[in-house]
């Protein structure tokens, strides 16, 4: 942010403030005093990022902002054009859950021609020196977990195996994904290579930069759903069984669990090992039918938290706290981040991580 923003910033807060008793308008857009932001998020069909926006939204409103939330449909020449409204209705901050990373260098060079700071949410976006800052989970760290917790159940530390290993990746237009493959694949694919991990597909890459070729379009459960089943048409028919698949988030393991279903798993007999990410609902509910292993969780409150300290600093005309400055580079500058430690939950897990925290309610899952 220049120092130009800042001061301008800090100048429109005082100002703010001090008009708030007879306008409830002065930020631009309506509703809030304390300035005002605009939250582009991409799709209300994944649970988590319904939680992220709606989350973040109300927690601005509580403190006197003005916030209006968008989703894209997952489409991101919608993201561009919903980021471009919130430009010209004269935001302060812009908060973007970038769809596809490498396409918003424009609309982001016009953000920057307005003094608009823009905070990169849970995933970078590439290819621009006009992003801030970089709040989200440790991607890296959340495919390192899901590695680990294969490597650890079956015993591949101890010399166990051969298992047929499946392994899915994420939206190749995420950046997210290729750290979330990295991470597991640092851990798994020494045990591919020394013949502990068998991938009966052959869709297994022979190295991280080549994560893509096994990566799920848009995160699409029905995607993951018949990629599983050719690959189970066409791999398994000599009675072959799988024994893990690497799921990199909840979307894909709820259409990779259908998958299975149909093929005749059962689970607490042939079921495989299965990851995730998310601690979606529908994937909480398969945990504990023994229908999925385990997922990440990313208490997205968490994030929230981040993002309104770092649009409270930046309002403020002050430098958002940040605890990374090396790992996310984004082609024109390193974003300068804050990464929060993912966790994983299990079925025992359930009750003391995700409804004593009140992330999930217990009826939510039908306990
Ligand atoms: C997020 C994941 C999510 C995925 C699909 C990623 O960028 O980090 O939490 O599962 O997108 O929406």
């Amino acid at each position: 942010m220049s120092m130009k923003k800042i001061i301008a910033v800090a100048a429109a807060t005082v100002m703010t403030i001090g008009l708030a008793a007879c306008s409830s308008d002065a930020a631009g857009t309506g509703g809030g005093s304390e300035g005002s932001v605009g939250i582009s998020m991409p799709t209300r069909s994944l649970e988590r990022w319904i939680n992220d926006g709606e989350g973040l939204k109300a927690q601005l409103e509580d403190a006197g902002y003005s916030a209006d939330l968008q989703y894209a449909d997952d489409k991101a020449d919608t993201q561009i054009s919903q980021i471009q409204n919130q430009i010209a209705s004269g935001v302060d901050v812009l908060v973007i859950a970038a769809i596809d990373g490498e396409l918003l260098a424009p609309v982001l060079a016009d953000a920057k021609a307005q003094d608009i700071a823009v905070i990169s949410y849970d995933r970078l976006i590439n290819g621009t020196p006009d992003v801030d800052y970089y709040a989200t989970f440790d991607n890296y760290k959340v495919g390192q977990l899901q590695g680990e917790f294969i490597e650890e159940q079956l015993g591949l530390a101890d010399g166990a195996g051969p298992f047929n290993l499946e392994p899915f990746a994420g939206s190749p237009d995420d950046n997210n994904a290729k750290f979330f493959f990295s991470g597991a694949w640092d851990v798994l694919l020494p045990y591919v290579e020394n013949g502990q991990l068998v991938v009966p597909s052959g869709k297994a890459p022979a190295s991280n930069d080549d994560w893509a070729s096994i990566g799920i379009l848009g995160w699409k459960s029905d995607s993951a759903q018949s990629e599983l089943d050719n690959r189970l048409g066409s791999f398994y028919t000599g009675g072959e069984k799988i024994d893990v698949v690497l799921s990199p988030n909840d979307s894909l393991a709820q259409g990779i669990a259908a998958s299975l279903r149909s093929a005749g798993y059962t689970a607490g007999t042939d079921w495989p090992l299965l990851t995730g990410q998310d601690a979606d609902k529908a994937s909480v509910v398969n945990i504990l039918a023994g229908e999925q292993s385990m997922t990440v969780w990313k208490d997205t409150r968490e994030l929230g938290n981040v993002v309104f300290g770092f649009i409270e600093a930046i309002m403020a005309g002050e430098e958002p706290e940040i605890n990374d400055t090396e790992t996310y580079d984004n082609g024109e500058k390193v974003v300068p981040a804050f990464l929060i430690a993912p966790e994983v939950v299990v079925k025992d897990d359930v009750q003391s991580k995700l409804i004593d925290s009140g992330f999930i309610q217990a009826s939510d899952v039908g306990l």
